[in-house]
């Protein structure tokens, strides 16, 4: 399929998708996504369903996928319902042609409070080793494996409370946007337990030592200004203008060719843990890889645009894609 008929199809789809989801984000709502029992609005009949629909609801608008952890009357904890629904709910959105972007947030006035302590831990300890083994990946398969990298780009949007396993998401998406208000802590110390399940992995990689340290022996909560002054987010905003940066940023990513933003994404990540040698042959290598896999070919048309019909600057903008 050439570009042309790959681009009208998705902006066809996109805008089937739009009627059906309804668009929130049009009418300028400020709060978080108002979370629709079953899935929100269902398909209509030859319409492509939307996943979720009980611990994990799903909104899709304008191209961004708002998937947000639905158990506000339990702070949104992580139980293994919610790990298997979340697992569903990533695989049906990675291929769907109308998300190019997914943003991932919690129901009510919190974002996640963590693993639940009744349904995970206290149901689990009494499993024999291999036992709990089973039990538990699903949690890991979602907070770490599938968000870190997902196909398309992913941005936290902490709206309340963050607490322990909390973390893990937030660090595994690419981008994370907090509210002001926003309330995060390490409680593991709290109730006799280490920041496991990988949560300190999280906090180490994006905290420095000393922060990391601290509230790991701590326990002691901050806020989202806070967060953001370490780099544990990008940003934080106040609580009523959470949604719209959120929107604005995520308008941004869906401009960017998202073949080169993947690989881009991708490399971020997996190069930290490469030594140079690796890293440069890599980072070759993936540019040799996006000449197979860029249905655009982005960088042949930029490179047209700016060298040859000088329309854009690379500096200050991206190259018209459907030019
Ligand atoms: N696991 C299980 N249930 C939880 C969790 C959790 N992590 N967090 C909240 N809940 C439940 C409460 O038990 C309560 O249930 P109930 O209504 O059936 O009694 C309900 O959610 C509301 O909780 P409250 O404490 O009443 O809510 P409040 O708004 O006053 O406080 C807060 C919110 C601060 C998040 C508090 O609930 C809390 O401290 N939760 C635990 C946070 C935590 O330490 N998580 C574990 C992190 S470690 C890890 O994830 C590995």
């Amino acid at each position: 399929m050439r570009f042309n008929d790959t681009r009208a199809a998705e902006n066809a789809m996109l805008h089937a998708a739009k009627s059906a989801a309804g668009t929130a984000i049009d009418r300028g709502e400020t709060s978080m996504p108002a979370p629709k029992k079953n899935g929100g609005p269902r398909p209509a009949e030859g319409e492509k369903s939307i996943p979720g629909g009980k611990t994990v609801l799903v909104e899709i608008a304008d191209g961004i996928a708002w998937v947000t952890l639905n158990r506000p009357e339990k702070r949104n904890a992580i139980s293994p319902e919610l790990s298997a629904e979340m697992i569903a709910v990533l695989d049906a959105l990675e291929p769907d042609q109308r998300v190019g972007v997914l943003v991932l947030t919690g129901a009510g006035n919190s974002y996640c409070a963590g693993m639940d302590l009744k349904e995970f831990f206290r149901a689990s300890d009494p499993l024999s080793a291999e036992e709990r083994a089973v039990f538990t990946r699903a949690s890991a398969q979602w907070q770490w494996r599938r968000l870190s990298y997902y196909m398309k780009p992913t941005i936290a949007m902490v709206n309340g409370w963050c607490f322990g396993a909390g973390f893990n998401s937030v660090v595994a998406c690419d981008l994370a946007i907090a509210a002001n208000e926003a309330s995060f802590g390490l409680s593991e110390i709290n109730w006799g337990m280490i920041p496991a399940g990988n949560v300190l992995k999280a906090t180490v990689a994006t905290m420095n030592r000393r922060d990391s340290l601290y509230y790991t022996m701590t326990g002691e909560t901050f806020n989202g200004k806070k967060a953001a002054a370490m780099g544990f987010v990008n940003e934080a905003v106040p609580l009523t203008k959470l949604k719209k940066r959120v929107t604005d940023l995520a308008k941004v990513l869906l401009d960017k060719n998202p073949t080169t933003l993947r690989q881009a994404k991708h490399a971020c990540k997996r190069i930290i843990d490469m030594d140079w040698d690796a890293s440069e042959d890599y980072l070759f290598a993936k540019i040799d890889q996006m000449r197979f896999l860029d249905p655009e070919q982005g960088r042949q048309r930029a490179m047209r645009q700016f060298l040859d019909e000088k329309t854009y600057r690379p500096g200050l903008g991206n190259y018209k894609r459907d030019a």
